[in-house]
């Protein structure tokens, strides 16, 4: 375990989507800082992989399946982490998913199927922690938007650049409303970050993993431990000070022009 600025120790943290990925890395970095993690996924075998690891680093992870679109299981899992835990410090709000649909023909129940997942479920995760974060008067949010949350993707990206977006002005909303409460709300916006989704899609493609390095100086895709540090940074008392920010996590990706060159060089790279 690590003290000092990122020690997590006597803190909860519940984390969505921890079978997996972004909340797989944030789960095991959150409990090697100290914290008491709850995971929350609808992948129960992935869930006990990750709890797995953790305990045998040490570390302390309770497993609950969820369903992240569903108001009701946002209540019950509360009531479930009153009665057993017994406090929440920190919510990383991370599972979640798109569809990709054009949008000449995507339907409306579509549309609204993604601002379920996306948005109405992750807000009921934010107002059962929230109100629990508030009456103890400190707590942190993290909200994982995406580069889709501030620019247009195409591509068939119309609903969730419609949940994303959604994502950020909530996180700006809560920060501004609960920030003189003690309680800290922010989002990481990621770009491309390596996944089983993104893998089929190189697959099917091998043109758009050029495409999305062309647009990341860094010169690589994410993965998912980039994370890592940002959310043990963001639930530790070292962030104090800071909410309502959209941190990305791309490589460079946000602030480079469209038309940017990602080399003094070659100015067509
Ligand atoms: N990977 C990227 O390039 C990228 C970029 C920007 C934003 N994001 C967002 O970050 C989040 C995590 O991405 P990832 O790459 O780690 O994904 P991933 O596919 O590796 O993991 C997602 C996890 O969420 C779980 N999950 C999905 N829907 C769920 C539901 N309804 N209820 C409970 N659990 C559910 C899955 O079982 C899985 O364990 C997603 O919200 C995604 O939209 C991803």
């Amino acid at each position: 375990m690590t003290a000092g600025l990122f020690d997590l120790r006597g803190k909860v943290a519940v984390v969505s989507g921890a079978a997996s990925g972004m909340g797989r890395a944030s789960a095991l970095a959150l409990a090697a800082h100290g914290a008491t993690v709850v995971m929350l996924d609808r992948d129960v075998e992935g869930m006990a992989r990750t709890g797995a690891a953790i305990a045998a680093a040490g570390g302390v992870a309770h497993a609950r399946e969820h369903d992240v679109s569903s108001v009701a299981a946002a209540e019950a899992l509360f009531a479930w982490i009153d009665a057993g835990p017994g406090r929440v410090d920190f919510l990383a709000n991370i599972a979640g998913e798109g569809t990709l649909g054009d949008p000449r023909t995507i339907s409306p129940a579509e549309i609204r199927r993604v601002l379920e997942n996306l948005v109405v479920g992750r807000f009921a995760l934010c107002q059962e922690a929230g109100k629990r974060m508030l009456a103890a008067g400190r707590g942190s949010i993290v909200n994982t938007g995406s580069l889709a949350s501030v620019t247009g993707l195409g591509r068939g990206h119309i609903a969730y650049s419609m949940a994303m977006g959604a994502v950020v002005q909530m996180t700006r909303e809560l920060s501004t409303e609960w920030a003189g409460g003690g309680v800290r709300v922010n989002a990481i916006l990621p770009a491309q970050v390596m996944n089983p989704s993104l893998e089929k899609r190189i697959a099917a493609d091998p043109r758009m993993e050029r495409k999305w390095l062309s647009g990341i100086p860094a010169g690589r895709l994410g993965r998912p431990e980039d994370i890592q540090g940002l959310v043990v940074f963001l639930a530790s008392d070292s962030s104090s000070w800071i909410t309502g920010a959209l941190i990305p996590m791309d490589g460079g990706n946000l602030a480079m022009n469209a038309g940017g060159s990602r080399g003094f060089a070659d100015p067509l790279s």
